[in-house]
This record gives C-alpha cells, structure tokens and sequence, in this order.
C-alpha cells in the first residue's frame, strides 16, 4: 500500500481552506492550532479512521477525540470534507443555534468529545478505551492534546492512568507547537530544557532540547517523535503504533502554528484571531500555492544509489524523483522496480516514480509493489483504456496517479476525462532520456496554457516541472503554474543537497510571495498590498515582500 500521499494533501489544503472560510465568516475563531494540526487531522480522517459519516453514532467506530477543543474550526473542516454535513455550513460557525461553535459540542455529527476545557480529553479517552475493551470492541481511539495543554495536572494523572491499564487501544498526538494562547510554552510553563537566550521561535529546531517524549517514556507510554507536518512520518508512526501491544502510544509531532500561512506561522497573535475578508482571499491563494521539491537521484553516481536517496532525504526533499528508463521508450536505461524495491528500506520520504517505460500497463503492478507512492507513466504509451486500468490499480493501492507529456505532446483528448481526478501532471521540460539538459523555453508558455486549461476542467492535483529545472528558471516555472520542482543536475548533481534545497524552497517563496502581493494589488491596490505586507511580523518575510512591492510599484 502506498502513502495515499496526494489524496490526504489535497484533503488537508481543503480543510485549511474551509478553516479560513469559517474562521473568516465567523470573524473570530482559532486558526494557529487549527493549523498546527491539521496535517495529523487529515491522516486520521483520511487514511486511518473506521468511521461511517452517514452514521455518525455507528457503535464499532474508531474515535477521534479533539482534547484541544478551541481548535475547532480544525475539526468541522475535517468532518465537512469527510462528508459529515455540508461545506457550506462551516460559514455558520460560531453563529447562534449553529452546530459548529467555538468548540466542539456533541450536537454536530462527527464530534465525539465536548472539549474546550482543556485537561480533560485524556481522562475521557482512557473511559472510551477502558469501554471498547470491556465491550470486546476493536475500536481505537485518536486523541489530540495541545502542548499548553499540558499545563493542566489531569493530563500527567491520566497519563498514569493509561498507563497502568496498558491501554494500547489509545494513541495520543501532542500537538507540540510551541505557543500557546498568551506566549510561547516554554516562558509559561517549560515542556523541554530551560530555555536560555531570547531567540524562542527557532528553539523547536534544536533536537537537544526536546525533553517531552522524556516525561512521557518514563510515565510508560511508548513514545515517537516526529514532524508533524510530513505524511509520511505521521503515516509511519500510525502504523507503528498500531502494531504495539501492551502500552499506550504518544506521537510527539512537532509542528509550526499556522503552519501554510505565512504571517500566521510561528506568530502567537495568531493563536485565536480571524483573518478580515479582505485578507482571506490572498489567503486562499497561498493555500494553493504549497510546493514540492523532487531531487532526481539518476543525475548523481548511479553505482551508490543509495547514498543519493540519503543524500536527497537527508537534505529535507520532499520527494524522491525515480526516473525509469527502460531503453526503449528512451534509449537510456537507469533502473527498474527490482532496485526502487532496495531503495525503499533508505527512507521514508515520499517516492515519485516516474516511469518512461513502454506499456506501463504490463508493469505498473511490480511498481507499486516496489512501495512507490506517486506513478507517472507516459501518456505516449497509454490511451483512454490502458490509463483507466493504471488509475484503478493505483487507486486501489492507495498510490498516486500521474501522467506526463514530453515537449512535443499536447494533452491527448482521452486524458480530459481523468483531469479532475488526476493527481500530478508532469510537463517535461527536456526531452527524456537523460539528466542535464538545458530546459526548453518554449515549456513556459506550455504550461501557462496547460495550467488555465485544466483549472478549466476542475484539476486539484499539482503539476510538476521536470527537465532542466535549476535556481535560474525555478521562479518562473512556479509563475507558470508548476508546484512539484524536479532537480537532477541542479540539486543531486551539487555537492551540498541540503544547502541547494535551502536556495530552491527560498526562490519558490520569493516567486509565491510575488504572486500574492499582485493579488493584494489587484483586490485592493495599494492599500491591501501594505496592508498584506504588514501581517508578516516574524522574522525576515516583511524585508522581502516590500522589496517585491516597490519593484512591482505597488507601493
Ligand atoms: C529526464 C528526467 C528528469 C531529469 C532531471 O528524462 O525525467 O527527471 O533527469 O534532471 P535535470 O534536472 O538535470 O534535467
Ligand atoms: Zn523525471
């Protein structure tokens, strides 16, 4: 089974964004924590909950437990995009008589716990698991706690609790963000070492001072320690504490307040304030605006693939870019699922295959068996039948479903019918066959095309850039409409990886951050523009946005 990497993203983009409506509309509300979590969100809901939407109260459900209950807006996203009511009544949020309010009430189908009090979610969480025990029931219960949260006693005494009765029925997120609603955590109440020194917002990055995982071991609780912004972590722990027996779990996921938005992000007036309607569209945009970045691993030494899959993981990649060539589709041959099967044991980040091989349809299974967890294959070599048969053998695999064009191909007219359900569109930028080569300027208005064609036609997956991609084009190709950045030569072919993924996610930042302040400009001129810039009070953002305005002459 693959990571069902792209269905959970598009999930987690579309709650954030109903969060942003609701909170909006309401004109109060909690989007820090909403945001915080919202990734660990997605994955229960969208990959790991037993749960019926049409028949909320179905007594063998798993439960999710929402113990940080001012987040919310975080939750209902997730019970409206699950299908628990409809999307539209997010903008009832906070409203008399509505069933979504401040914090989760039991009157809204979905909500399994009345939270807002904090302390107190554990406690529940351990009856409901000491009932499905009792009752004989497989049901497991989710349960997010804040990290301000933990400030409360109950939650070490029911810590114990669960302990003593060996609960391995229950996992626990703790939503570790560092912020919680007056300040960061560690000046009110310190979860990890003393803090010593001013700089408070970039203390999470330094893996030495996490202490908390500490408390909680020694409480007797099986214990893992993650990003809780990266799917593929999230899924792994899941998993893992899924296998355990004998012993509570607690998945410590370190996470950004805000996180997605940028003037929100690691901001602590961002904890419990509502963006205006004048913001939120710009908002809306940079939701949609996410990237990824996908060091290819053939343009390093072929002989040590394995050093270039550590080499791009250890850099912080995204994605693993695999190009298949098989010698007759293109006349190289790298390698073939028999090696991604080797590969997958290096990392657990994300691999994006992409395979330029003859009938794909002949393979596709030995691919996803190899644990890849995005296939593109050639729409050259496919047609409206053969690319049916891949996308349900992807689907059914929980693997995401690519398609590519080479620089000669337009989009053939038998793809049209899977745009909508399409999860990544590769444009190549080079011709196939091998890393290194200049990029084809002609791509840019390809894609631009390409781009306005399928919002057209209702595509919500990402299109990827693939050839010749380096730091000089790499904002234009985002201008374009690309989202997924393919390196070869530019990222693997460079000797510090880490280093050149720095400069790539900060170029991409650049050209998002461009994007938004014309869209500012065009909502609202100047004004919305300063206004726009204004929000970004943490760290270096506000330099660059006002350096984009005045060339722009937006202000
Ligand atoms: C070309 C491949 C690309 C390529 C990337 O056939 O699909 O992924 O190797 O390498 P650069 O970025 O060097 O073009
Ligand atoms: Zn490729």
């Amino acid at each position: 089974m693959g990571l069902n990497y792209y269905h959970i993203l598009k999930k987690v983009r579309e709650g954030r964004k109903l969060v942003i409506r609701g909170i909006t509309t309401a004109g109060s509300g909690h989007p820090g924590g909403s945001f915080s979590m919202a990734e660990m969100m997605g994955c229960i809901y969208h990959k790991y909950l037993r749960h019926d939407p049409k028949n909320p109260l179905w007594p063998d459900r798993d439960r999710l437990v929402l113990s940080k209950g001012h987040a919310s807006p975080g939750l209902f996203s997730n019970l409206a995009v699950a299908g628990y009511f409809d999307k539209s009544e997010i903008e009832t949020l906070r409203k008399f008589e509505s069933r979504l309010q401040g914090h989760p009430d039991y009157k809204c189908p979905g909500v399994e716990f009345c939270g807002g009090s904090l302390g107190l979610g554990l406690s529940f969480s351990i009856g409901v698991a000491l009932a499905a025990r009792i009752d004989g029931k497989k049901t497991h219960i989710y349960t997010i706690i804040g990290d301000g949260e933990c400030d409360e006693g109950q939650v070490w005494e029911a810590s114990m609790a669960a302990s003593k009765f060996k609960l391995d029925n229950l996992t626990v997120f703790l939503d570790r963000n560092f912020i919680q609603q007056d300040d960061y955590t560690e000046r009110v109440m310190p979860l990890d070492e003393e803090l010593v020194g001013d700089d408070i917002s970039e203390m999470w990055k330094n893996a030495a001072r996490w202490k908390v995982g500490d408390k909680w071991r020694s409480f007797g609780w099986n214990v893992l320690e993650i990003d809780g912004h990266r799917i593929e972590q999230i899924v792994k722990a899941v998993n893992s504490v899924l296998q355990t027996r004998g012993t509570p779990s607690i998945i410590v996921a370190r996470t950004i307040k805000g996180k997605s938005v940028e003037h929100m992000e690691d901001n602590p007036k961002w904890h419990g304030v509502a963006p205006n309607s004048q913001i939120s569209p710009i908002i809306e945009l940079e939701l949609d605006c996410q990237f990824l970045i996908a060091p290819s691993i053939i343009a390093g030494d072929m002989t040590n693939l394995e050093n270039e899959v550590k080499r791009a993981s250890h850099g912080r990649a995204d994605f693993i870019h695999l190009d298949v060539m098989d010698g007759i589709f293109v006349s190289n041959k790298t390698f073939d699922h028999e090696k991604i099967r080797q590969l997958r044991s290096v990392t657990q980040v994300p691999f994006d295959a992409h395979l330029m091989i003859n009938e794909p349809i002949k393979q596709i299974k030995n691919y996803v068996d190899a644990g890849c967890d995005v296939i593109t294959v050639h729409a050259e070599v496919c047609d409206e039948s053969s690319f049916g048969e891949i996308h349900d053998v992807l689907r059914s695999n929980e693997v995401s479903v690519g398609l590519a064009i080479n620089p000669e191909t337009q989009l053939p007219s038998w793809t049209e019918k899977f745009i909508p359900d399409l999860d990544q569109l590769i444009v190549m930028s080079v011709v196939p066959g091998k890393s290194g080569q200049k990029y084809i300027e002609s791509t840019h208005e390809k894609v631009q095309n390409i781009a306005k064609f399928l919002t057209e036609k209702k595509f919500d997956g990402f299109i990827e850039a693939d050839g010749g991609v380096d730091l000089t084009n790499l904002e234009s190709c985002f201008l374009d409409g690309a989202r997924v950045f393919v390196g070869g030569s530019a990222i693997i072919g460079q000797k510090d990886v880490r280093a050149i993924i720095i400069e790539f996610r900060k170029k991409l930042m650049h050209a998002r951050r461009k994007l938004l302040i014309h869209r500012a400009y065009s909502l609202g001129g100047a004004e919305l523009v300063n206004k726009w810039i204004d929000l970004h009070e943490v760290g270096k953002k506000k330099m660059d946005l006002l350096q984009i305005a005045k060339e722009a002459g937006f202000v």
